[in-house]
């Protein structure tokens, strides 16, 4: 190793005193390493001086903190194969080597698979016989940056709460899955809905963090996103979707979403109508109807009417009461509705004022 070292900065100082080498040597690489099946090349090129003699081609990487020799190649006066040295053999199956030929002093190794060790740095090196002797020259080092594809999600988001979820309640949504190399990350999505299931208001968070494991066996990473949201009684029927973000870009399928989230709400937004335009109307049959928002949703016998005359007597129960009122009978008519979820019960009402007169007019 000594003594190559030695020979190599000999021959360098040879050649910059203006001695006729070859030149132009060079490793590049060409189509991109992709985890999986690539098109990835490497490529040595170099220009030989007429009566260069090469005996080799050898591509190094660095594995280890070392440059080894991996694969050799030889032109075609040598009638010899590329083949890759011991050092290489992790290759074995997945390259193909193209030696350089008259029309093209370039040396091709085709990577038709691509693996996490292939990251890393590569050097080239021709050994040729010239004029002055024998000679070795070093290209100056490449990268192969080796990148992985996301995919899925690994389920749709978990969450926890899991039941029972509240208003006001901090709900907890996790997601999992191979985020790609370079490590990408997830972006959350909260599609509100109304109760058709039609969405209403979409929210992003694409800043919540997401950490990256590198997955057992290969390079690529697993990351985890946990999106913390304090839920309203507007995020009932929600959907919450989590996505990959690679290399900046959302990936517009790589997503799951939960279905929708049910979250439980108090009572609101009682309202009492009737049956006649005008609050005066002369006596005999109307119809007083009650609604509510809620979820669950106030069941028909958890409506409760009462008259502010005769407070706390139950004067009738379910959404609608029909009062056959008389005259003077003129009354505040109060519904309350009831739901209850998690051992609470929730109560909210409304009332409307009803007046009987002897005509429609007065
Ligand atoms: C690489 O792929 C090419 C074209 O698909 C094929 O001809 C060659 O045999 C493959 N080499 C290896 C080592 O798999
Ligand atoms: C010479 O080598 C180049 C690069 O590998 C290749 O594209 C070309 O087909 C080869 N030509 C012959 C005649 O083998
Ligand atoms: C090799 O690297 C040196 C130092 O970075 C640079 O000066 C030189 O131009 C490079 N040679 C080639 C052929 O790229
Ligand atoms: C990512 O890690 C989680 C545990 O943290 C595991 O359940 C999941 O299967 C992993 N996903 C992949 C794609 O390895
Ligand atoms: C993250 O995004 C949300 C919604 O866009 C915003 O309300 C919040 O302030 C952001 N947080 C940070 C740390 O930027
Ligand atoms: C209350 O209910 C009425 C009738 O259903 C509806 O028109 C109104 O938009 C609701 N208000 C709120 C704040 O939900
Ligand atoms: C309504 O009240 C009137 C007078 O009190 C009575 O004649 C009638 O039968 C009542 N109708 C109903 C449906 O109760
Ligand atoms: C109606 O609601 C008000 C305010 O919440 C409350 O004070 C009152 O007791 C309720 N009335 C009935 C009959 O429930």
């Amino acid at each position: 190793m000594k003594r190559v070292l030695y020979l190599y900065t000999f021959l360098l100082l040879i050649c910059l005193k203006g001695v006729e080498c070859l030149t132009n040597l060079q490793i590049s690489t060409v189509g991109h390493a992709v985890l999986g099946l690539s098109d990835l090349e490497l490529r040595c090129s170099y220009n030989p001086e007429t009566g260069d003699d090469i005996y080799s081609i050898d591509i190094s990487a660095e594995l280890n903190g070392q440059y080894r020799t991996i694969v050799a190649f030889y032109p075609e006066n040598r009638r010899k194969d590329g083949t890759l040295r011991m050092d290489g053999n992790y290759l074995n199956g997945r390259v193909t080597m193209n030696n350089p030929n008259q029309s093209s002093n370039v040396a091709v190794l085709i990577f038709n698979q691509t693996e996490c060790i292939d990251e890393t740095m590569y050097k080239c090196r021709v050994t040729y016989d010239s004029n002055i002797g024998t000679q070795i020259q070093e290209s100056n080092a490449t990268a192969i940056y080796v990148e992985g594809s996301p995919t899925f999600p690994d389920s749709v988001p978990s969450y926890i709460p899991l039941a029972g979820i509240e208003e006001g309640m901090s709900v907890v949504f996790t997601c999992t899955g191979n985020v790609g190399k370079p490590m990408g990350k997830f972006r959350w999505i909260v599609y509100r809905r109304n109760a058709n299931g039609i969405s209403i208001q979409e929210s992003l968070y694409d800043n919540v963090t997401t950490t990256g494991l590198e997955m057992p066996g290969t390079c690529t990473f697993n990351g985890t996103s946990q999106l913390t949201l304090q839920v309203e009684s507007l995020d009932n029927n929600a959907v919450v979707r989590c996505q990959v973000v690679y290399q900046d870009v959302p990936q517009g399928n790589l997503y799951k979403q939960t279905n929708m989230i049910n979250v439980y709400y108090s009572v609101r937004n009682v309202t009492v109508t009737k049956s006649h335009l005008h609050d005066t109307f002369g006596p005999g049959r109307t119809t007083l109807t009650c609604t509510s928002d809620g979820n669950p949703a106030v069941r028909n016998e958890d409506y409760k009417w009462y008259k502010m005359s005769q407070q706390y007597t139950v004067i009738g129960t379910g959404s609608q009461l029909i009062t056959n009122a008389t005259v003077g009978e003129s009354d505040v008519y109060i519904c309350v509705a009831q739901n209850s979820y998690n051992g609470k019960t929730f109560s909210s009402n409304s009332s409307i004022q009803i007046k009987i007169g002897k005509t429609l007019n007065s």
